[in-house]
């Protein structure tokens, strides 16, 4: 583990490119891995013209947000990449933790890794991996926070950091996200700090012990939000079985 000078995620390891309109910096990310790119590259852009979400959703990206991606390369073998999300969520958290005035609702994480103000999404984590022809593995961690806009058509509540009472531009809340990252990727310590991780994570996590209903492609199932597991998947009791659910979108009751 080091986040100490000439680690692997030393605040001098990570390199940062700084660009106006893009497709997606996620694209941007997975095109210098096709490359040969060798990883610890932050790619942020002013605006997106066509930014992904979760589940093939698109995100909108006008300027004024923050649109960062980091490219890792191997960052652990692939049966150590499960908590990843976990730790992201936990660096995403914590910046915002820098940034808000004290009068800001509460920062928290539903799973898997949104991070909520006062229960409202306030950002969105795509993560993508690829395996390149050169038998590397590229993986990508797109971050996306609301900072001056929202989107008003979601399906659930929303919120943005002005709104927070935070009045920060993209370039000045960037440097704290790539402080938090590289602290949590050392922590994280390629995969095998996973229990500190997840320790971390449930202190972090909103509505542990309530009443959840997970939608999942095909069906939505209600029951009681149990926790997580050591691979961060989320463990719901539904009263006549325990479930162990990879990926769904998580609406408290
Ligand atoms: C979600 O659906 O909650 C995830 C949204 C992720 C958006 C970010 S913005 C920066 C990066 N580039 C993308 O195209 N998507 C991610």
């Amino acid at each position: 583990m080091g986040f100490q000078r000439g680690g692997r995620y030393s605040l001098d390891a990570f390199r940062h490119e700084a660009l106006g309109e893009v497709t997606s910096t996620n694209t941007e990310c997975l095109a210098r891995a096709r490359l040969g790119d060798p990883g610890n590259l932050w790619v942020t852009a002013a605006r997106q013209s066509a930014g992904r979400g979760r589940r093939g959703r698109s995100w909108a990206s006008e300027s004024g947000n923050l649109y960062a991606s980091l490219l890792l390369i191997d960052p652990a073998p692939p049966e150590r990449l499960g908590s990843l999300p976990l730790a992201v969520s936990l660096a995403v958290h914590a910046t915002l933790r820098s940034v808000l005035p004290m009068a800001a609702e509460a920062v928290e994480i539903k799973w898997p890794n949104d991070v909520l103000i006062g229960r409202k999404k306030s950002c969105g984590i795509l993560l993508e991996s690829e395996a390149l022809s050169d038998g590397r593995r590229a993986v990508v961690i797109g971050i996306g926070i609301n900072i001056g806009h929202r989107p008003d058509d979601a399906p659930y509540g929303v919120t943005s950091l002005q709104e927070q009472g935070c009045h920060i531009s993209p370039d000045e809340l960037f440097p704290h996200l790539y402080r938090e990252m590289a602290q949590v990727l050392a922590a994280w310590d390629e995969g095998r700090a996973v229990s500190s991780i997840t320790e971390r994570w449930r202190d972090a996590a909103c509505g542990i012990g309530g009443q959840i209903r997970v939608n999942l492609p095909d069906r939505s199932i209600d029951g009681r939000f149990a926790g997580i597991d050591d691979q961060g998947l989320l463990i719901l009791d539904t009263g006549h079985a325990s479930m162990a659910i990879a990926a769904g979108d998580v609406f408290f009751l």
